[in-house]
C-alpha cells in the first residue's frame, strides 16, 4: 500500500471566522481522538492556554506554533492597546503567559518568543499599529508552513539512516499530530516508508495518557503504514526477539550536551536499545535544542494530575440503534449536558451531538487516595542516543556544539 497523507488533518492553524471575521486558533482536540476528532476554536489566549494544559494541543513543535498563534490571537482579539508601546507591553505579557503554560517542551517558550520578537521588529519599522498587527498574523501563519517544511527535511535526513525492510519502534506521538503537519519521528517513518524501507512500526501505548495507542496508531493507519500496538511493558520482549531494527522518538528539550527530555518511558527504551545494540534516533527540529542548559539535570520536568494514573478517561459517540435507547438518552440530555457521578469518583458526562450522544468519562482503577508520582517526561542521557536527526542534518549528540 502506498503512503497516503491525505487523511491526516492539520493540527493547528490561525484563521478568521467566515461568519464574523474574528480570528481564532483552530486545533484538533487530541484529548478526544480517535473516537471524536472535534476542531476547537480558541478565541482567547486563555482558551489556547487551557488547550495546552489539557493536551488538546500537544507535542513540542505543535506547541511552538500554537504559542506563537496565541500571542497573535491576544493581539487581535484582546489587547485594548491603541498605541504601539502599549501593544508591545501586551504582547510581552501574552508571550510570557503562554510560554509558561507547560514547563518541559522548550518549543512552547521558543514559539512565544519568536512572535514576541517579531512584534518588536515590526513595531520598530515605524509603520502603523494596524500594519504591525497584520504582519504578526501573517508571521504566525507562516510558522505553521515552516514547521511542515522543517519536518519534511527531518524526514528526508532520517530516512537515509533507515535500512530496507526495517521494523521500527516509536513512543508517544511524534507524528503529524505533534507538529503543525507531517511529524518528526513519524516524519522519518513516512519518508522511509515512501522509499519502501519500512516494513512495520511498533507503537508503544505510552501510559498514562496513551498518545501511542490513541494518536500514533491512528495516524499510521490513516497513512497506510503497517503498525502494531504494544503495551509499554512489551518493548523489551519485542526487542529481545530481534523484531526491532531502529527506535525513533521525538524530543521536548535537547540540552547543549545532547541529553534529551521526551515522553516518560523514553529513557527505558534507550537503555533497552543499548542492550540489544539497536540504533536509537532522536528526531527533532533545531528549535527543540536549548543551548542554555548544559545537561539534562536542569530540565524542568512537568508533574501532572494524579488522576491520569489513578484511572482512565474514555470518550466517544453513542449512536443508539433502537428507539427506546434513543428516548432514554433524549430524556437524560433534555436540559443540556448531563454529568453522572458514580461511587469512587467515576463520572460520565453525556451530551447531544448531531443525531448521536457524546460521552466523556473518568473511571478510577486504583484505591481512592493512593499516592501517585506522575512525571510526564524523562531524560535520556546523550550517551544512549545514536544520532540526533534535525532539519539541518544528522548529528552525534555529543557533537551538537
Ligand atoms: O505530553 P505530550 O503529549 O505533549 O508529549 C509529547 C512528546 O513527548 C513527544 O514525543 C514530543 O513532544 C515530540 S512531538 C513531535
Amino acid at each position: 500500500m502506498p503512503l497516503d497523507l491525505s487523511q491526516l488533518p492539520r493540527t493547528v492553524w490561525f484563521d478568521a471566522d467566515a461568519a464574523d471575521g474574528a480570528y481564532g486558533v483552530y486545533l484538533i482536540d487530541q484529548t478526544r481522538l480517535p473516537l471524536q476528532g472535534d476542531v476547537l476554536c480558541c478565541r482567547t489566549l486563555e482558551g489556547v492556554e487551557t488547550a495546552v494544559k489539557s493536551l488538546a494541543l500537544r507535542g513540542a513543535p505543535a506547541l511552538g506554533v500554537g504559542a506563537a498563534m496565541a500571542v497573535a490571537l491576544y493581539s487581535e482579539n484582546e489587547s485594548p492597546a491603541t498605541a504601539t508601546d502599549e501593544w508591545l507591553k501586551d504582547i510581552d505579557r501574552a508571550a510570557g503567559r503562554i510560554g509558561r503554560a507547560r514547563p518541559t517542551a522548550v518549543n512552547l517558550a521558543w514559539g512565544a518568543e519568536r512572535a514576541r520578537a517579531f512584534a518588536h521588529e515590526a513595531a520598530a519599522q515605524g509603520g502603523s499599529l494596524a500594519s504591525a498587527k497584520q504582519a504578526l498574523v501573517a508571521f504566525v501563519q507562516q510558522m505553521a508552513a515552516d514547521d511542515e517544511a522543517t519536518n519534511r527535511a527531518i524526514g528526508a535526513n532520517g530516512a537515509a539512516l533507515i535500512m530496507p525492510g526495517s521494523r521500527v519502534l516509536t513512543h508517544c506521538n511524534a507524528g503529524s499530530l505533534g507538529t503543525a503537519y507531517f511529524g518528526t519521528a513519524l516524519g522519518v517513518v513516512y519518508a522511509a516508508f515512501d522509499q519502501g524501507k519500512v516494513e512495520q512500526v511498533w507503537s508503544c501505548e505510552t501510559r498514562p495518557l496513551n498518545q501511542g495507542a490513541r494518536l500514533t496508531v491512528w495516524e499510521l493507519m490513516r497513512a497506510g503504514v503497517p503498525c502494531a500496538l504494544i503495551a509499554d511493558s512489551m518493548a523489551a520482549s519485542v526487542m529481545a526477539q530481534g523484531w526491532v531494527d531502529a527506535v525513533l522518538v521525538g524530543a521536548d528539550r535537547i540540552c547543549a550536551n545532547g541529553d534529551t527530555a521526551n515522553k516518560i518511558g523514553t529513557l527505558g527504551l534507550a537503555l533497552l536499545a543499548k542492550h540489544y545494540a539497536i540504533p536509537f534516533y532522536v528526531c527533532a527540529p533545531t528549535s527543540t535544542i536549548d543551548r542554555t542548559l548544559a545537561d539534562g539535570s536542569a530540565i524542568p520536568i512537568e508533574q501532572r494530575d494524579s488522576r491520569e494514573l489513578a484511572g482512565f478517561t474514555a470518550s466517544g459517540l453513542i449512536t443508539p440503534d433502537d428507539a427506546v435507547s434513543a428516548q432514554a438518552f433524549d430524556a437524560l440530555t433534555a436540559q443540556g449536558d448531563r454529568e453522572i457521578c458514580f461511587k469512587a469518583g467515576h463520572r460520565v458526562s453525556i451530551g447531544r451531538k448531531g443525531g448521536a450522544y457524546s460521552f466523556d468519562g473518568w473511571f478510577q482503577t486504583t484505591p481512592s487516595q493512593v499516592p501517585v508520582y506522575n512525571p510526564a517526561f524523562d531524560v535520556t542521557p546523550a550517551n544512549l542516543i545514536t544520532s540526533l536527526v534535525t532539519e539541518d542534518g544528522v548529528y552525534r549528540p555529543d557533537r551538537l556544539g
